[in-house]
């Protein structure tokens, strides 16, 4: 079959980003170990709160349709979130909402269900963001997501790159490529013929 294509973004807007480096770094570790992976970022697709009133008004914003769009041309999803106050970042929480909208023509669910995601988070702090992918975890096994358990809370994210973005910790390094791999594993599994 033909690679399996990966979704790969983080739940953070900010510029320098310790979760956008996170992703990037996975999506690598994801394209050497076979998949095809379009690394995107949320900023580039802004879009308001949700808001039933004005999905009533103007259905779905265009940059939601975009990131439906993108999700459902892909077969596997790459996500790393920070975490905070305990949980999940709004950005995030907000680009799943305006996704799960089922329009018409579309089943339910279209851009989730049947998809394979693996998760990972960074922190400064000492947890990684390991609370937010238990909620993110959940969120998405309950709109059809499976969930590889593989995933990484990286720590200390403030130190753990160097200055081209790349993870300094070898066993850190080692264990996101394993994180990756084994997604596109599952992806390309699931997704042959039985
Ligand atoms: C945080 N941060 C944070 N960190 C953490 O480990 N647990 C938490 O509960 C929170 N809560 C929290 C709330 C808010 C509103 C902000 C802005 C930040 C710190 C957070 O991990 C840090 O800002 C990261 O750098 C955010 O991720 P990115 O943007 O670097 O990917």
């Amino acid at each position: 079959m033909a690679s399996p294509k990966i979704l790969a973004f983080a739940g953070s807007l900010r510029r320098d980003s310790f979760n956008k480096k996170l992703a990037r770094v996975a999506a690598d570790a994801a394209r050497a170990a076979g998949g095809d992976v379009t690394l995107i970022d949320l900023k580039d697709l802004p879009m308001p709160i949700y808001d039933g009133d004005l999905e009533a008004a103007e259905g779905i914003p265009p940059n939601a349709r975009k990131l439906k769009d993108l999700m459902k041309a892909h077969q596997g999803l790459l996500i790393s979130t920070p975490e905070y106050n305990s949980s999940i970042p709004g950005v995030l929480k907000n680009a799943i909402d305006w996704a799960s909208r089922q329009e018409k023509g579309e089943p339910p669910l279209a851009c989730f269900d049947g998809k394979i995601a693996a998760l990972l988070s960074a922190s400064p702090g000492a947890l990684g963001g390991l609370r937010s992918l238990l909620t993110v975890r959940a969120i998405l096994s309950n709109i059809r997501v499976l969930v590889i358990p593989e995933q990484l809370a990286l720590s200390k994210a403030d130190a753990a790159f160097d200055a081209e973005g790349k993870l300094v910790d070898a066993k850190q390094k080692a264990t996101v490529e394993k994180i990756a791999a084994r997604l596109v594993t599952v992806v390309t599994k699931l997704s042959s013929p039985a």
